[in-house]
């Protein structure tokens, strides 16, 4: 009953906009002839659209749906609708929000141009997010997991995984070590720390505090 009922409002609702969208309200030159109260207050994700029968009618713009239906007040984005960028709609990732984290199959994982589509490490079989492999520190270069969640050989590398480190950047796709672990020194290629040879030409006295220093972080 309820649907029924709300079905012929509906109707007068469509029958009012046709009457409205009649000549009466269009004027010599041909333009529609209303202008908005002053009064009006417009939602967000809205144009005004006024009419004689709504002076402070609108319609929701960008996919964003009016709410309540009958009497709108607002233009709102609700299930199975997300927002994205301003935007209404079905979307399998934001890439404004970063990694925006699915368990959706990955079959058609949509990432935006840079970013790849990569398992998460420690989530179910077939979990994925966008990455910017680019810069992604724990996916430099590559992926560390396929979006299968089998471990992906090819070229992803975890920055901070690198022994010894202490400050390290992906930098278009490659770690770039800046700083390293007492003990250890950056290698030529800023690409790993390497254990600095500490009996090499030192005192056992300077040994005996490199140790304590790594020790205790003195
Ligand atoms: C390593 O880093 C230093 C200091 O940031 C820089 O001067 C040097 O050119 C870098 N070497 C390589 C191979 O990128
Ligand atoms: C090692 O250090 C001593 C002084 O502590 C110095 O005389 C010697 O030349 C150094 N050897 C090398 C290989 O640097």
């Amino acid at each position: 009953m309820k649907t029924t009922f709300a079905g012929a409002l509906l109707s007068l609702f469509a029958l009012a906009s046709a009457v409205a969208g009649k000549p009466e309200l269009v004027d010599r030159t041909g333009d529609l002839h209303f202008t908005c109260p002053k009064s009006c207050k417009f939602p967000t994700h809205s144009e005004p659209h006024c009419s004689i029968i709504k002076p402070c009618g609108f319609d929701c713009t960008n996919g964003y749906l009016p709410h309540p239906l009958l009497f709108p007040t607002k233009c709102v984005c609700t299930w199975p609708f997300t927002e994205c960028n301003g935007k209404c709609g079905i979307f399998k990732a934001c890439p404004s929000k970063g990694h925006h984290k699915r368990d959706l199959p990955a079959t058609n994982a949509q990432c935006p141009v840079g970013h790849s589509a990569c398992g998460i490490v420690g989530r179910a079989t077939g979990s994925w997010e966008c990455i910017d492999t680019q810069k992604d520190l724990e996916s430099c270069g590559g992926c560390l997991l396929s979006t299968t969640g089998a471990f992906d050989e090819q070229d992803g590398q975890d920055c901070t995984a690198i022994e010894g480190v202490s400050d390290v950047s992906c930098v278009r796709g490659s770690c770039m070590v800046k700083k390293c672990m007492h003990g250890y020194e950056v290698d030529e290629s800023n690409s790993s720390c390497q254990p600095i040879e500490r009996t090499k030409n030192k005192s056992l006295f300077s040994v005996a505090k490199d140790v304590l220093a790594v020790e205790y972080g003195a």
